[in-house]
């Protein structure tokens, strides 16, 4: 057990760059997620919105730098025929949503709308194709009718009929999700083969778009599943492979989003941390098959799950957002960052109103919740150079379990500031970390921390300012070496320059 938090930074041993896509966002079909959240209706008169989507969501989302937003799911993406989704609002048929809560819709949110708020907020957007019940003609359709030129093809036509003369030139397409579960339960060698099949269709448009092909990846620890899939799908088919980890403590029994004892905020923590062993295993197999690291890894499903807040729909998936939500997303962000030569995109599962969300909505209020704070204070990382950080932890110890109190990770950005992010996950010691700077000259420290009295705190819509980040006072530089205390669950992003 180490004695005392130290880590040496070698701030001219930067290899690799911090895909910003790590970055990414989830917008489902789910609960209030699309309607009523981003999506109020374009005859909306209460809430100020752009084509029936939400002004302060979009302004938001903006800032936070939001480089790809993943749609239409998650499960509602196997079951999504997006020609249902374009054309005259009044004509569309309206469809059940079979895995979340039975509801009806009436599809007036389709492809026109995500893709002009993508164009909106800056985002690149990541359409999910239909494998588990669509067809491999459905998804040439959907690829030609996005990013077919002019009234160049059949379905570009349709598009620009439809109101859209220029294309959207949608690159990132995952060939189904969650294969192995509600995408049609399948074994990996026939994922494998349809995936082979639709991809083969997917490759490109007449506009020579660029496609990055997302495999359905793993379910957490099912190696087997990348093992398979990278020996069987040739890399000139398949630019990234997806996993799916979220942070639970146990998925009958998920305890409460708010209100939980110190003994579930370190089970989920130890979940959370999970994701360490994950992309380092799972990256392992893929280097076996792939050592020039052509195919990345695609983390398009992580955050925090727990039970939904009382009185809601179970299958809404609506939950508070705390300051261990912030933590979940602090120690995963470290963690994707650490391993940007193989992680390349990931997506926070989900961005309003559904499981660990960067927005919550109450009719025309909206809030910010921990995790998007602390997303937006790494949003410094985006498209940085990685700087290796050796870190040497002590333990968050509850009874006889332990968990590493601090992590961290480290970037050069353009401007050649170097930006350092750190985590206290221990919920009653602040913690005290030496930084050995070395491969550099530094002359100055500034940050900011978020944190808060309790790790059960979280931002309400009455006081939805509780939780956000100041001014970080507990770091002293003294010439080579960056003294940092860290308060009890606490995040903080340093710039040294
Ligand atoms: O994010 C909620 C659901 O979790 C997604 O629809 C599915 O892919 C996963 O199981």
């Amino acid at each position: 057990v180490a004695q005392e938090n130290k880590a040496i930074l070698n701030a001219d041993a930067g290899k690799h760059v911090i895909n910003k896509n790590i970055y990414g966002h989830f917008a489902e079909h789910l609960g209030n997620c699309i309607y009523n959240g981003f999506y109020v209706g374009d005859t909306n008169k209460v809430i100020p919105n752009t084509a029936g989507v939400r002004n302060d969501i979009i302004a938001a989302l903006k800032k936070l730098k939001v480089p790809n937003l993943r749609w239409p799911g998650g499960c509602f993406a196997d079951t999504y025929h997006w020609k249902d989704g374009v054309g005259p609002k009044d004509k569309r048929p309206s469809l059940v949503n079979v895995w979340w809560g039975g509801v009806t819709e009436d599809n007036s949110f389709g492809t026109h709308d995500f893709l002009n708020m993508c164009e909106l907020m800056g985002a690149q957007p990541y359409l999910a194709g239909n494998v588990g019940s669509g067809t491999v003609q459905e998804l040439i359709d959907w690829v030609q009718y996005v990013n077919n030129p002019g009234t160049s093809s059949p379905m570009s036509t349709w598009r620009v009929q439809n109101g859209r003369k220029d294309p959207w030139n949608v690159s990132i397409w995952g060939i189904g999700n969650e294969a192995w579960g509600c995408g049609g339960n399948m074994k990996p060698e026939f994922y494998a083969n349809l995936f082979r099949q639709y991809s083969t269709y997917a490759a490109g448009s007449s506009n020579g778009v660029k496609m990055f092909r997302v495999a359905s990846g793993a379910n957490g620890g099912d190696y087997n599943w990348t093992e398979v899939l990278m020996r069987e799908i040739p890399s000139s088919l398949m630019e990234g492979i997806a996993l799916h980890h979220y942070s639970v403590i146990r998925w009958e029994q998920k305890g409460p989003a708010r209100d939980f004892t110190e003994q579930q905020y370190f089970a989920t923590m130890r979940s959370a941390l999970h994701m360490e062993e994950l992309v380092t295993r799972h990256s392992t197999i893929m280097d076996k098959y792939d050592p020039a690291k052509r195919v990345a890894l695609v983390v398009d499903e992580w955050g925090g799950w727990y039970d939904v807040e009382p009185g809601t729909n179970p299958g809404f998936l609506y939950q508070q957002n705390t300051v261990r939500d912030a933590m979940i997303a602090g120690v995963t962000l470290n963690i994707f960052n650490n391993h940007a030569d193989r992680v390349r995109m990931a997506n926070l599962a989900q961005a309003v109103n559904v499981l660990q969300s960067v927005v919550l909505t109450n009719k025309e209020k909206m809030i910010l919740t921990p995790t998007y704070h602390v997303m937006e204070m790494y949003n410094v990382h985006q498209d940085a150079t990685m700087l290796p950080l050796q870190l040497t932890t002590t333990n968050y110890t509850l009874g006889n379990d332990r968990l590493p109190a601090v992590s961290g990770s480290a970037s050069k950005n353009a401007a050649g500031v170097t930006n350092i992010s750190l985590v206290n996950i221990d919920a009653n010691k602040p913690q005290s970390i030496t930084i050995d700077l070395r491969g550099g000259t530094f002359k100055t420290v500034s940050g900011r921390v978020l944190t808060s009295k309790k790790v059960q705190d979280y931002n309400s819509f009455d006081e939805p300012n509780k939780i956000q980040p100041v001014e970080f006072k507990g770091a002293r530089l003294n010439g080579s070496t960056l003294e940092v205390t860290l308060p009890p669950c606490s995040v903080v992003v340093l710039a040294v320059k």
